[in-house]
């Protein structure tokens, strides 16, 4: 009898579950997008009782469509967009606000205004920058705007957590309020140092800390699935934030070892053992995983936070094509983009600029510009900012990468994984497993649940489908690099 591990993925635009063979391969996938909320300019919502749902629905889906019977199930991995944030009722978990979504930047302001009391100990504490990105000042404004939810938050009748403990919560019938290391590392109320809720920063933030999730290793207990039925009895074995997840999907688990995943946003990530790090060129520490009570493995992070969404609004917005199919093939329909650049600041630049006032740029336009070089110039945009957070990296670091590992929907494209290893001088691999956020909490939930003994185990079952090797003349390069940079200085503090 087949044995499986199941994996749900709750991720910025969609819910997936994916059950996995015992050696990391995908047996059968289910998938639901959920919408996306823009009320003002800056906001992102989504609803948590459309993601619950979804939840239930992808599970129950891809049981049925793999005929899997629930003994053939040895645990349950949850990923999840990070950040994200939602108040629910503690009793009956019904959702009490908006989920407020990490892309959204309503508090930017707010955050601005109060940098001189913040910005030093947030720093020191939870070792982010202080930008609307994460999750502590979204929970404030949401106890700030809502008077009645502050009240019931200093009685403890609420619960606020990211994805990851919204579902957990639900799949175990109101058992469980946990959440992992990797996704409390990226609360801006987590001490990286102290290893828990830090009270300094949830008093500054005026958050009671009693609302907050119990913090739990990455592998290990997270209760017994009663909902959805399907699948009842299962253990939960594992959580971990979804870039965190992709990185040991990718075995990227000792000192050195770098993934990037292409997805909405943009997330690479450089494991860095068990030292926290730091960086002074805009990258920023985090916890990579923890394996039940061994040390906390960490990692430098750069994140972008427009890739593949960018994509999606020339798609879905502006209207340029019809569907992702025909857009990947009238952006291959050219050699370059005839010199269009496109910064696709949304929200901002993140890393390594963190600038909340920069904006979206398109640049370079001639007469004989077509739909088809924009196109390819926002496809190519994913790979220029991936550059500079590279190239942060090897700042921060002192050491230059050997190779990079690459994951996520965008992967697929050849074409735009040949170009960033042209433009960054380095092999880029992609694995015959592309689905790897989904693929490491599964792994992890195997570790969890006693199946692996160590992480020695997993490191066979990676395998190489095809090393991009660079092949850009360094001048034409170099060039390239140039016209991005301008630019990127054309679009910051625009706001400002
Ligand atoms: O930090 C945000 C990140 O976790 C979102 O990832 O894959 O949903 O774009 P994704």
């Amino acid at each position: 009898m087949e044995q499986y591990f199941l994996a749900i993925d709750q991720g910025t635009t969609s819910t997936r579950a994916i059950l996995f063979t015992v050696d990391g391969q995908i047996r059968e996938v289910a998938a639901a997008e959920h919408r996306q909320y823009h009320p003002q300019p800056g906001w992102v919502e989504h609803s948590a009782e459309e993601i619950w749902s979804n939840t239930s629905q992808v599970i129950e889906n891809v049981m049925t469509a793999a005929e899997v019977e629930l003994e053939q199930l040895l645990a349950l991995g949850i990923t999840n967009q990070r950040e994200s944030v939602v108040f629910w009722d503690r009793e009956t978990r019904e959702p009490l606000t908006p989920v407020i979504v990490w892309q959204d930047s309503r508090t930017q302001d707010w955050l601005d205004e109060h940098s001189d009391t913040l910005s030093a100990e947030v720093k020191k504490r939870s070792g982010l920058p202080l930008t609307a990105y994460f999750s502590a000042s979204k929970i404030s404004w949401l106890l700030r705007h809502d008077p009645d939810l502050a009240d019931r938050a200093k009685r403890g009748e609420v619960c606020v957590g990211t994805m990851d403990t919204w579902l957990l919560h639900n799949l175990t019938g109101g058992e469980v309020f946990a959440t992992d290391v990797t996704n409390a590392s990226r609360t801006m109320l987590y001490n990286l140092q102290e290893d828990q809720w830090d009270e300094t920063l949830c008093q500054l933030f005026e958050i009671p800390a009693e609302i907050l999730p119990q913090i739990r290793p990455s592998a290990g207990d997270f209760g017994t699935v009663t909902m959805p039925e399907c699948i009842a009895g299962v253990k939960i074995t594992a959580i971990l934030g979804d870039q965190q997840a992709a990185a040991f999907g990718q075995h990227a688990v000792s000192a050195g070892q770098t993934k990037n995943t292409y997805g909405t946003g943009c997330f690479l990530l450089q494991n860095t053992g068990t030292e926290i790090p730091s960086s002074e060129h805009g990258l920023i520490p985090t916890v990579a995983y923890q394996i039940g009570d061994q040390p906390r493995s960490f990692a430098l992070e750069g994140s972008i936070a427009v890739a593949g969404s960018a994509l999606q609004w020339l798609r879905d917005q502006v209207q340029l094509v019809p569907d992702t199919e025909t857009l990947v093939e009238v952006a291959a329909s050219v050699d370059d983009t005839g010199g269009v650049y496109f910064v696709p600041a949304f929200s901002g630049l993140y890393a390594p600029y963190w600038d909340t006032n920069a904006r979206g740029l398109l640049i370079g336009m001639t007469g004989y510009t077509t739909n088809a070089h924009i196109l390819r110039a926002a496809l190519e945009s994913t790979a220029y900012q991936s550059v500079d957070v590279l190239t942060a990296l090897a700042d921060s670091t002192g050491q230059d990468l050997e190779s990079i590992k690459v994951d996520g929907g965008m992967a697929v494209n050849d074409q735009l994984l040949q170009f960033q290893a042209d433009l960054l001088n380095v092999p880029v691999q992609r694995p015959t497993v592309i689905e790897t956020t989904a693929r490491g909490a599964a792994l992890a939930a195997g570790l969890g649940v006693g199946h692996f003994t160590d992480l020695e185990d997993l490191a066979e079952l990676w395998q190489l489908d095809t090393e991009f090797s660079p092949s850009m003349d360094p001048e034409e390069r170099a060039e390239l690099l140039r016209y991005w940079h301008r630019a990127i200085e054309r679009t910051r503090n625009w706001l400002g």
